[in-house]
């Protein structure tokens, strides 16, 4: 057995092995070529996040997508490279949206250099995908512009927040298909288009990319709270800190307050106020981390990862196949 991608999932079949390897060496070799610029100053700003490390997920999605069709299709790779060059241009620029002093386990660009040099270097990365897009067809242009565009509006509904009269949790979880489902599911999209798949499953890699996303993010925002930082890299409580709600304050704003519980009385009043300050941010999070509101966080994450897995039901046996059902479980049980 053989372990490859993120979250140690396991792949057992040695044909899928070798595939997504070559694959995944491919897109690494190509990642480093392409942020090179005549500008060393650009090439050392855009290779920071690229070296300090990142799952990989979005290529590793296109390469077992491709397994529908002919993984080694010319297509497979530059796309896995456009997805993953999109995604490190929108942390740039989210780091800098969150004032996020840490990624990937380094300094994020925006604390190493600043604010401008952080967005451009997001701008250039934007540049390069475009160009690595424009040799796959006028298709591929359509679906990546689709896919930035809901990611970009995701990105700006979270600034703005909910409206007078959205659900707050309601208004969340489409910030959630926006931000992250998008570019997930057009990594499932491109990997098994590039390789020639029949109609009706692209289709449905397409729904799993978009569920599997969601609870992508869901986990992420548990891991937030949960996570002492060094699995995700990321500095905890950052979403707290910049009062972002995700899921767990949402439903423990849905939860009628615990009359005998000092603990949850003083979270509430703590919610209210400016996390900004350390020692009021610490004394949140440590609330949080034991409050019931994060284990039914957690059920839910879990309950969208097993959605996710029987959109795959309809697919023909394969180690690929088992391969994205694995990756279910693993999102789920990284939140545990
Ligand atoms: C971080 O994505 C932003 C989210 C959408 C949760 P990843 O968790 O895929 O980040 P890297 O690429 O591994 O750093
Ligand atoms: C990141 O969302 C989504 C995009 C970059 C589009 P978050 O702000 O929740 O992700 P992290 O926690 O910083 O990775
Ligand atoms: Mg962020
Ligand atoms: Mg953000």
């Amino acid at each position: 057995m053989t372990v490859v991608g993120p979250f140690g999932l396991s792949v057992q079949d040695r044909d899928l092995t070798r595939d997504v390897q070559t694959g995944m060496d491919a897109v690494e070799a190509a990642l480093a070529e392409t942020v090179k610029s005549d500008v060393s100053f650009i090439t050392i700003t855009a290779s920071h996040l690229i070296e300090a490390g990142g799952k990989r997920f979005r290529p590793l999605l296109v390469m077992l997508a491709a397994q529908f069709g002919d993984p080694y299709a010319p297509g497979v790779v530059p796309a896995a490279v456009v997805v993953e060059l999109t995604h490190l241009a929108t942390l740039y620029h989210d780091d800098v949206m969150d004032e996020a002093p840490v990624r990937r386990g380094a300094p994020s660009a925006n604390s190493r250099w600043d604010n401008s040099v952080a967005i451009l270097t997001g701008d250039f990365l934007f540049s390069r995908a475009s160009q690595v897009l424009a040799d796959l067809g006028p298709e591929a242009v359509r679906l990546q512009a689709d896919a930035f565009e809901r990611l970009v509006t995701g990105q700006i509904l979270e600034t703005a927040g909910p409206g007078p009269d959205d659900d707050p949790l309601r208004h969340y979880l489409d910030v959630l298909a926006g931000k992250t489902g998008s570019l997930v599911a057009v990594s499932c999209r491109f990997g098994s288009l590039m390789a020639g798949a029949e109609p009706w499953v692209v289709d449905i890699l397409t729904q799993y990319g978009e569920r599997m996303g969601m609870a992508f993010q869901l986990a992420d925002d548990v891991l937030d709270i949960a996570s002492d930082g060094h699995e995700s890299g990321k500095t905890p409580g950052t979403d707290l800190r910049e009062g972002v709600p995700t899921l767990p304050i949402l439903l423990l704003q849905e939860m009628p307050a615990d009359e005998d519980d000092p603990a949850d009385a003083r979270l509430r009043e703590l919610l209210q106020l400016d996390l900004a300050d350390d020692d009021l941010h610490a004394e949140a999070l440590r609330l949080l981390r034991k409050h019931p509101a994060l284990e039914r966080a957690r059920r839910e994450t879990l309950r969208y990862a097993e959605e996710a897995r029987a959109l795959l039901d309809p697919l023909p046996e394969c180690p690929a196949k088992a391969a994205l059902q694995g990756l279910c479980d693993a999102v789920a049980i990284r939140t545990m």
